[in-house]
């Protein structure tokens, strides 16, 4: 076969693959056997070796393994991803549609096109003439995040859009929707990762967000995500008068549309659909939290247009929380993995919002104590789209005199260490260093990039040091032998002896960082930079009194007594005990003065879009030099945004949030 014939047979394999992947994952009903598709692929995948300048990125075979990102690029939306106003209740969705009356100035009964509002994450999906280029998050709803190759594993997302015969391909098409992670993938995801003590995912929503912002695919690939589409952004070719024709003309172009919509001729009709939606809810195997009205005809969406940040023409009718009463059993302590003590009640299992629950969270004491939840009390119980169900109240005429009021204890359950919480505060922590519960995390905070910076130490790898008993705290790190190493999965002599290096060649590192990577409570990486210009050693830092750290600027009683805690732990002064033992210690040097001149003491920055004279770094440093602080996002809080060129979303939220915006020029001004 020549290239020019190769060419023919690559085109007319990918286009049968996109066929049968739309019957098998958008439409559940495969015309071919498993066995011969993937003879197709492999057929495929074949020429594709042989001659790999006719690969092109939307290839069925370019689904999976791509190299793993560093960050993800920014997208801008050509078209705002706008959000919807909330309805509550009927009345709420009625004068909604008294609105839109009086926006299209008629009396008559409007259309709605009304769908199901699923939970997961809005995406958006670019098509160049008929092919997948590009697919983003939503980001603020103008700048999203890239995700391209995230979104290729999701096998109900077409790689090309199917074409009947004779009919048109938009040249442009951005399709709007939302990615979800059913209910079943999601539960059984949760327990893997219970059983390997990872922390879980409060609701399905969550969990397809944090797959969905995997910097490298495979893993992405591992989670079954699937996509619900609704909506598009800018498009060229076809002419469409209604979204109920948009949502026919998804589903032709091959994209998964939700089977339960409806068209409503008047706001009562939408409400019987609403009723029998709620019912449906529970037998539904994905996630939702409400049904979306829309305007139908795209004429009357135009005449109603936008205010702020939603459509005029749109509405969320929200469910309301699913909720049932039942009994706490008991009241148990959970420890996360930063050491939160976290109340939670055993409860009589019950069903509620279609799955049984036997345990609900009340929080933090505070919560245990606003509601006066005790155990042995009869509570009611809700779902709220979150999967840990909530205790809402207790119902006191079922008392019967004998439940017992509930304490958080004073020493960490898992390790017997003191528990911390510090005034006006809500969350109690273990203040224990090697404390098994956060004990992986501890550790991999420790050899993180900005702390000891060990190369290869990723996050599997430090779970298996930690279940196969070879650390019990990050000192253990510098005890570690290659036959250790070795007994590890997946691990061959090289990647252990580079580990090996790496961790021995990390005590050469600077104060600040090593100060950032103990784990203080509170203590980020400018509050370590602080210390260390105010310390000549660790040591010194160990023993500071209370007075002497909050004497430092930008140190106040929360942090500084935070800091006080951690060295008095017995715990943790053996540990770092043994770090110096093992010659972790950074040379010691005299204590550098402070800046004299602190111009831009308290000021906090935030820098967008590349600076012509100087780098991000250094511009970052002459902030820091002068007492100012460097922030990588914007809040109320931030008092300067730099604005360099082609600055990123920051700049729009600084404008939003009316934080003052200096070019740089006036940055370099105001350093002067
Ligand atoms: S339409 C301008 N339709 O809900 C209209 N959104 O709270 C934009 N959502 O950001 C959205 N299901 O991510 C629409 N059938 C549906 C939806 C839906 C879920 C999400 C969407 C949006 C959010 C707004």
């Amino acid at each position: 076969m020549n290239e020019a014939q190769a060419k023919k047979r690559i085109e007319k394999l990918r286009e049968e693959l996109n066929f049968h992947n739309y019957r098998y994952y958008v439409l559940d009903d495969p015309v071919i056997s498993d066995g011969s598709y993937d003879r197709l692929m492999r057929e495929l995948e074949g020429l594709e070796k042989e001659y790999p300048r006719l690969i092109t990125p939307s290839s069925p075979t370019q689904r999976v393994g791509a190299p793993p990102l560093d960050k993800f690029e920014e997208v801008r939306h050509a078209v705002p991803m706008l959000s919807l106003a909330n309805a509550f209740e009927e009345a709420e969705a009625r004068e909604f549609d008294g609105r839109v009356k009086r926006g299209l100035k008629t009396d008559l009964d409007v259309e709605y096109c009304v769908e199901l509002k699923i939970d997961g994450v809005a995406v958006e999906l670019v098509y160049e003439n008929g092919f997948f280029i590009t697919g983003s998050t939503r980001g603020d709803g103008l700048v999203g995040e890239n995700v391209t190759q995230n979104l290729k594993t999701i096998k109900s997302i077409p790689m090309a859009l199917l074409l009947k015969k004779g009919g048109s391909l938009p040249s442009r098409l951005e399709v709007r929707g939302e990615v979800y992670l059913p209910l079943q993938a999601f539960q059984e995801f949760n327990l893997k990762r219970e059983r390997s003590g990872e922390s879980l995912f409060a609701n399905p929503r969550n969990a397809a967000a944090g797959s969905l912002r995997q910097l490298d695919s495979s893993i992405t690939a591992q989670r079954p995500l699937d996509i619900f589409c609704h909506g598009i952004g800018q498009f060229t070719g076809a002419t469409l008068a209604s979204q109920w024709e948009l949502l026919d003309a998804l589903q032709a172009w091959g994209f998964k549309v939700n089977p339960n919509r409806r068209r409503c001729k008047n706001i009562d009709r939408v409400f019987d659909y609403y009723r029998e939606m709620d019912d449906l809810r529970e037998k539904l195997p994905y996630e939702i939290d409400g049904v979306v009205l829309k305007v139908n005809s795209f004429r009357h969406q135009e005449t109603l247009g936008t205010i702020a940040r939603s459509p005029r023409w749109a509405l969320a009718f929200k469910f309301k929380p699913k909720q049932v009463t039942t009994k706490i059993l008991d009241i148990v302590v959970n420890v996360g993995r930063t050491g939160a003590l976290t109340p939670t009640a055993v409860l009589e299992p019950v069903r509620v919002g279609g799955v049984t629950v036997s345990s609900a969270t009340l929080h933090n004491q505070d919560e245990v104590d606003r509601k006066d939840v005790r155990i042995g009390d009869t509570v009611v119980v809700q779902r709220a789209g979150d999967v840990i169900p909530e205790v809402v109240r207790v119902i006191p005429e079922k008392r019967t005199g004998k439940e017992k009021k509930f304490r958080l204890p004073d020493r960490c359950p898992v390790c017997g260490s003191e528990v911390d919480r510090p005034e006006g505060e809500a969350v109690a922590r273990c203040t224990g260093i090697a404390c098994p519960a956060k004990l992986k995390e501890t550790i991999f905070h420790f050899a993180s990039r900005d702390a000891m910076n060990i190369d290869g130490l990723g996050e599997k790898i430090i779970e298996q040091f930690v279940d196969k008993g070879l650390i019990k705290d990050y000192a253990d790190l510098y005890r570690l032998t290659l036959d250790d190493l070795l007994t590890l999965e997946r691990m061959g002599p090289k990647l252990a002896d580079n580990i090996l290096t790496a961790i021995r060649s990390s005590p050469k590192t600077t104060l600040e960082r090593l100060i950032y990577a103990l784990g203080i409570l509170h203590v980020g990486e400018h509050i370590a930079k602080l210390l260390a210009h105010e310390f000549s050693a660790l040591e010194e830092l160990s023993q500071a009194p209370l007075e002497k750290l909050t004497g430092i600027k930008g140190i106040g009683e929360q942090i500084a007594s935070s800091i006080v805690k951690f060295f008095e732990q017995k715990g943790n002064q053996k540990v770092i005990r043994k770090l110096k033992e093992f010659g972790v210690e950074v040379p010691s040097r005299p204590a550098r003065p402070r800046p004299k001149d602190l111009k831009l003491e308290g000021k906090s920055f935030v820098f967008t879009g590349g600076l012509k004279t100087l780098s991000r770094e250094e511009a970052e440093s002459r902030v820091e030099s002068l007492g100012g602080k460097a922030s990588s996002s914007v809040s109320k809080k931030t008092d300067y945004v730099v604005v360099g060129e082609d600055p990123g979303s920051k700049y729009e939220k600084a404008k939003a949030l009316g934080v003052k915006i200096l070019s740089e020029d006036e940055f370099l001004e105001l350093l002067r």
